[in-house]
């Protein structure tokens, strides 16, 4: 199995399922341009965390690292008129990318990107949000869970991206802090009584990587 492979079938079911919307092509490729790293999510899982977000009806969703605004779409795309989603980049490039793209896709109404150190901005914010998706840096990912969790309300989905870095989170040795900072937050949520979680590893046109989906139930 190769790379060339699972772009093959992404490209196959891009083209059957999510479409090749020219905004959210040029969200990418003005990121592109502008040297933001390629960390933004597929065309299948953006339109997942879409679906996702319209199946449990969200009005309020909260996104850590906005990047280029390329996910923040999707999301926008799937809150009503009145819903909003509150996303935080800690990279001012990123954000002034991120604005453009969300402008021109034309959900600047429902988003309110907040700049700076997403533990800074977190700590000023206020619940309850319905879905709350983790995409910044994965070492932080146990303190974005810890406000996640201040953050939710009985019924809240968490989603994290790149949980397993190429399988280097299967690796209780592991040095790499991002892989470390994965496995503290895989470990707290199996230890938070809250929480009822999954994790699916993926490969695709990002590689081999996966997502926590995790449901707030008390
Ligand atoms: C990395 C971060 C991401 O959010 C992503 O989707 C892929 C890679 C990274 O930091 O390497
Ligand atoms: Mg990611």
């Amino acid at each position: 199995m190769t790379q060339a492979l699972w772009d093959e079938v992404d490209d196959y079911f891009r083209g059957l399922l999510v479409g090749d919307d020219p905004r959210l092509t040029a969200a990418l490729e003005d990121a592109a341009a502008a040297g933001l790293p390629p960390h933004d999510v597929t065309a299948a899982e953006g339109k997942l965390i879409h679906l996702l977000a319209r199946s449990a009806g969200a009005r309020r969703i909260l996104e850590i690292g906005t990047l280029g605004g390329y996910s923040t779409i999707w999301l926008a795309r799937a809150v009503p008129d009145t819903g909003r989603v509150v996303t935080i980049e800690r990279d001012p490039r990123a954000a002034e990318v991120a604005r453009r793209n969300i402008e021109r896709a034309g959900v600047a109404p429902r988003v309110e990107l907040l700049e700076g150190d997403a533990r800074e901005v977190l700590s000023t914010l206020d619940g309850p949000f319905d879905l709350v998706f983790i995409d910044a840096d994965k070492r932080s990912n146990p303190v974005y869970l810890e406000h996640a969790l201040r953050l939710a309300r009985p019924g809240t989905l968490i989603v994290a991206d790149n949980v397993v870095r190429q399988g280097a989170v299967a690796d209780p040795e592991t040095q790499d802090p991002d892989a470390r900072g994965v496995r503290t937050f895989a470990e707290a949520l199996a230890n938070e009584p809250r929480i009822d979680a999954t994790a699916i590893q993926t490969v695709g046109a990002k590689g081999h990587d996966g997502f926590v989906a995790a449901l707030v139930t008390a």
